[in-house]
């Protein structure tokens, strides 16, 4: 298991990159399984994710190109036939994304099984509305062992809403309903901007999907789909934790690749704390040597203040003079990084979905343990101002959803380096 060893006390200065968001490509390579046709996806992240998604798709027949070079991050994914509709519990357990397979499978071949995914670090997390939207299409649905099987001869239009906004759930009824007779009407959808990307890929593969991006979708479904090329948007969350950084590292940094109208509600945060930054049409440019104000935060649907990014938030909290709330409101269970956090020194009392952050605290640098994607970030965030040097374990967390981020943080300037787990020497017999 690979750690991270950080050193403190840099700013960030320079330009750093976007990759592809992690988030939109995970349910278009799903897309893919709704044609014969290749589906050709670029700006694909190097991300742990994807990878398992790879093995999911090719362990169901899909031939699954998958190539990373300086100018393509591309994946060319042709599922002629598919050989098997099911999604192993091996998979799914590791990456809980998988169930987006759910919905394309049996509008595909009339039938799927999928592993339920379980518990998750960050809250019960179900997928209640994912089966209930796919009974109001007409599959019959049947849960076993672990697993949910729904079977249709063929999936007919409904009109779908939605108790709980869903990003992916939205995803997969959307996916769906591409494929299935007649009209869907489906209300209180995920407005997120992987939710319109993946309608815009939709669409070029012959969907008619209207209202992507706004709560009610209205999809007419088609009898085939076929290939298309299409460009991944880059990862917001990716951009905000970068933001997030130079602001803590009093850098200066331009966060380049990325669409700084995704950004809408952090960059308003960032400005109510003081901070101020300069876009571009594809960058951000953040000058962290302003005076801080300490700012309340609620997480809340897109176009809110994201869930993903409340980890990161917190980091910042902790540097910030006065009393800042964070509020989660999306997941029931999502600070625990707040107790890692105070490991190096942060003031931070959880109250329900409420964390009370006082600051500003000095942190210093400590042997912390990740417990998920988001939160992973979060410890980096803090060790680049920790005092002396912290030791994050367990960052195969990190790994599902950032690209490489220690070699980006230390092109411009962190003192970041990854090891590998030192195993105890075998012992060895005494030479003769
Ligand atoms: C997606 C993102 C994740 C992000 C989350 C919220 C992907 C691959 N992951 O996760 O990074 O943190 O959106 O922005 O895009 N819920 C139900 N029943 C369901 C489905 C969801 O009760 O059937 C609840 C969840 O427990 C949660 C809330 O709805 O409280 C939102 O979850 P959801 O939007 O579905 O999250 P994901 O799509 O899993």
């Amino acid at each position: 298991m690979d750690k991270f060893v950080i050193r403190g006390g840099n700013p960030l200065l320079g330009t750093i990159r976007v990759s592809g968001a992690k988030n939109a490509a995970l349910p278009a390579m799903a897309a893919a399984l709704l044609t014969d046709e290749p589906v050709i996806l670029e700006n694909i992240p190097q991300v742990r994710d994807i990878e398992t998604t790879r093995k999911l798709l090719s362990a169901m027949g899909a031939e699954v190109e998958l190539g990373y070079g300086r100018a393509q991050h591309r994946t060319t994914i042709s599922c002629r036939q598919i050989a098997s509709p099911e999604a192993s519990y091996e998979l799914v357990k590791t990456m809980r994304a998988s169930t987006l397979v759910l919905g394309p499978l049996v509008a595909r071949c009339g039938r799927a099984r999928v592993s339920l995914p379980g518990g998750c670090a960050i809250g019960a997390r179900p997928i209640d509305l994912h089966i209930r939207g796919l009974e109001r299409l007409g599959a019959t649905i049947n849960q076993e062992h672990g697993y949910v099987e729904a079977v249709a001869r063929r999936l007919k239009g409904a009109e779908i809403r939605f108790d709980k906004v869903t990003v992916t759930g939205t995803e997969d009824l959307l996916m769906a309903a591409s494929l299935a007779e007649g009209e869907t009407l489906m209300s209180n959808c995920a407005r997120e901007p992987e939710v319109v990307d993946l309608a815009d890929l939709l669409n070029k593969m012959g969907a008619r999907i209207e209202g992507a991006g706004t709560p009610t979708i209205r999809i007419q479904g088609v009898e085939r789909l076929h290939g298309a090329k299409h460009r991944i948007i880059p990862d917001r969350i990716e951009a905000a934790t970068f933001l997030i950084a130079a602001v803590l590292t009093s850098g200066d940094l331009n966060v380049s690749g990325c669409e700084p109208g995704h950004l809408g509600a952090l960059l308003e945060q960032l400005s109510s704390m003081g901070v101020k930054t300069a876009r571009s049409q594809e960058s951000v440019r953040v000058i962290g040597d302003s005076p801080l104000r300490a700012a309340d935060v609620v997480t809340e649907e897109y176009p809110g203040f994201p869930t993903d990014v409340q980890a990161q938030y917190m980091a910042l909290a902790t540097q910030v003079q006065g009393t800042s709330t964070i509020t989660e409101n999306i997941f029931e269970n999502r600070f625990m990084h707040a107790q890692e956090l105070g490991r190096m020194g942060a003031n931070i009392k959880i109250e329900g979905s409420r964390a009370i952050v006082r600051g500003k605290s000095p942190l210093s640098g400590a042997a912390v343990l990740a417990s998920d994607l988001r939160a992973s970030a979060s410890l980096v965030l803090a060790a680049l101002v920790a005092d002396g040097e912290t030791i994050i374990d367990r960052v195969y967390h990190i790994d599902r959803g950032y690209e490489r981020i220690e070699e980006k943080l230390r092109a411009v300037g962190a003192q970041i380096r990854r090891i590998g787990e030192i195993l105890p020497k075998k012992a060895t017999a005494p030479a003769v």
